[in-house]
């Protein structure tokens, strides 16, 4: 395998992984859950992994300007974003970035605004800050094509949320598990209302890199200059290049008030995070393009396979196609598989997704399905669902 033809090994070798994806399951389940990818990582993060181990190179994380510099340029070629890198903060991971953030911005009780369905983790960051949770929900009510996502967001609704007091608005854009991209639009209309009631917009892009062609990802901040006033970005590379378990994450900001805000956070904030992950990501960043461009390749045949495999053998089953990263959000109701599908399919099945309800309570017959990896798995996870009917 080469960094321009990324394929996942086989299950057996896949068997052989330490991670949660790989170990939260008996042996003879098949695990489609948990956000990473089953492909092996680019070459260019092998290279300075291996080169660092090798030097003994394992302290704390120190000075990493390669991270910020890395970033900037991944994000000026991918998406035309100029970073300054002196505004680019580093974290352990995306969650800690966000708790961090919050701290600062916000006090125990204050609301913050999510639009459920959405990453299970939010739930546990407002929890983690003691947050008051306001929910302006996506509705399926929307046109469907290949390049339509039919999950909608009333943006009236947040208006209202926004004029109540709220506090801050955590978005997943793009959004974990309904695969959608925000458009200019919408975030040009989220930028001028949070400007308007001074609510703080934390965007969570760590899907952005995984953004298929036919949409364009739009980062907040290069939306305005409002955005700028009101906006603070949390990404990393671990999601695009899988590497989660290596800890690092950024946070970034364009705003000298919001700047003088963060550095209220403890300088642990920054060296908590690994330095393998922090010169792993830089890597990642700067020269892991190639790899990057193979993986969304196959990502792209994985997502429309999918959609094949439903209309053959489960045509019943609501899915569409999503614009970025590899999380399927199937719909399961008309399959009758009981109050909780994901425990059905386990148990009966020995197939495993992340189940729909963490996401959202009205979702309880959805499940997650992780394409991340070989047409063959995704073939036989179909098949599993198929024979637990
Ligand atoms: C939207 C979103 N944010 C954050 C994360 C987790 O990031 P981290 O491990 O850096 O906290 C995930 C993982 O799936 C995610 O989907």
């Amino acid at each position: 395998m080469t960094d321009s033809n990324v394929q996942a090994p086989s299950l057996a070798k896949l068997l052989t992984h330490h991670s949660e994806k790989w170990r939260g399951f008996d042996r003879d389940v098949l695990p489609l859950p948990v956000a990473e990818m089953d492909f092996p990582v680019a070459d260019s993060i092998r290279a300075v992994l291996a080169e660092m181990v090798a030097q003994s190179d394992l302290g704390y994380l120190g000075s990493v300007p390669e991270l910020a510099a890395g970033f900037a340029k991944f994000a000026a070629e991918r998406w035309n974003w100029s970073v300054d890198t002196s505004q680019v903060g580093v974290a352990a991971d995306v969650g800690v970035g966000v708790v961090e953030v919050l701290r600062v911005f916000t006090k125990p009780g204050d609301t913050i605004l999510i639009n459920s369905p959405v990453y299970q983790n939010f739930y546990n960051w407002i929890d983690e800050t003691h947050l008051t949770k306001v929910d302006v929900p996506f509705t399926r009510t929307g046109p469907q094509s290949d390049s339509d996502n039919p999950w909608q967001l009333d943006l009236d609704e947040v208006e209202k949320a926004y004029a109540a007091g709220l506090k801050v608005h955590l978005m997943c854009s793009p959004h974990n598990p309904l695969g959608r991209v925000f458009s200019k639009d919408e975030l040009t209309r989220i930028a001028e209302m949070a400007k308007k009631y001074g609510v703080l917009v934390i965007s969570d892009e760590i899907h952005a890199p995984l953004t298929f062609a036919e949409k364009r990802f739009i980062p907040f901040l290069t939306i305005s200059e409002s955005a700028r006033e009101v906006g603070i970005t949390i990404t990393a590379a671990s999601k695009g290049w899988n590497i989660a378990g290596l800890k690092c994450a950024i946070i970034v900001s364009q705003n000298d008030a919001i700047n003088t805000k963060l550095d209220e956070m403890p300088r642990a904030v920054h060296f908590r995070a690994s330095i393998l992950g922090a010169f792993a990501s830089a890597a990642a960043f700067a020269e892991g393009g190639v790899w990057l461009d193979s993986v969304i390749k196959q990502l792209d045949h994985n997502r429309f396979l999918i959609r094949d495999l439903l209309t053959t053998k489960l045509p019943s089953v609501k899915y569409h196609i999503p614009h970025n990263s590899y999380l399927a959000w199937l719909d399961l109701e008309s399959l009758n598989l009981g109050e909780n599908p994901t425990q059905t399919l386990l148990e009966k099945g020995r197939v495993a997704f992340n189940p729909g309800h963490s996401y959202g309570a009205q979702c309880s017959q959805y499940v997650r399905l992780n394409f991340a990896t070989s047409p063959e798995i995704i073939t036989e996870a179909i098949d599993r669902i198929v024979r637990t009917l």
